[in-house]
């Protein structure tokens, strides 16, 4: 049960759909969404891959994690999409505690395929070694810390947007 005090946090790795069905599920609960990575954006005014290319990854790391303090601050309940690397900092995952946190996930194959139909500035996957196998690693890597931090877990593969929301609505 959520109550009127909560983020709504969507979480899970690139690609699995946390912006999509955060956006769908915001409309129909009538509050604000908010995209991390489009508000690091914003607020930096330059590309995530710029950001990763000029400054490394331990800035964006930083960036991240204070846009994302930011954004929970705020008393206004808001649908949150976050970054596929959010559950990284220690910080990100106290701050995620009072609130509602959402893990979607699916396998890596259907991870595989949505990523690379996609045309997102994901520079975390712009690597010379083969890309499947980069995000074998990191998917076994994060895969513990994502489900510490969900208070549920939403398996996506082979259901459509509504049947997601659906089951998501039957849990608050
Ligand atoms: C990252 C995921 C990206 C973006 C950045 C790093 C990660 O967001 O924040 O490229 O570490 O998994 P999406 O999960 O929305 O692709």
């Amino acid at each position: 049960m959520i109550n009127d005090k909560q983020h709504l946090i969507f979480i899970g790795f690139m690609g699995v759909g946390k912006s999509t069905i955060g956006k769908e599920l915001s409309r129909q609960l009538h509050l604000p969404f908010i995209d991390l990575d489009e508000e690091i954006v914003r607020r930096e005014n330059r590309t995530i891959s710029e950001i990763f290319q000029s400054e490394g990854e331990s800035f964006f790391r930083k960036v991240e994690s204070e846009i994302f303090a930011d954004i929970v601050q705020n008393k206004k309940p808001s649908v949150i999409a976050t970054g596929g690397g959010i559950i990284l900092s220690d910080q990100n995952r106290s701050l995620m505690k009072p609130h509602l946190t959402i893990l979607l996930e699916a396998s890596l194959d259907s991870l595989f395929d949505r990523v690379t139909k996609q045309q997102q500035d994901r520079p975390l996957l712009k690597t010379d070694t083969d890309m499947k196998l980069r995000m074998k690693e990191l998917y076994h890597q994060r895969l513990r810390l994502y489900r510490q931090s969900a208070d549920f877990i939403i398996l996506t593969d082979n259901k459509s947007v509504d049947s997601i929301i659906e089951e998501i609505q039957n849990k608050l």
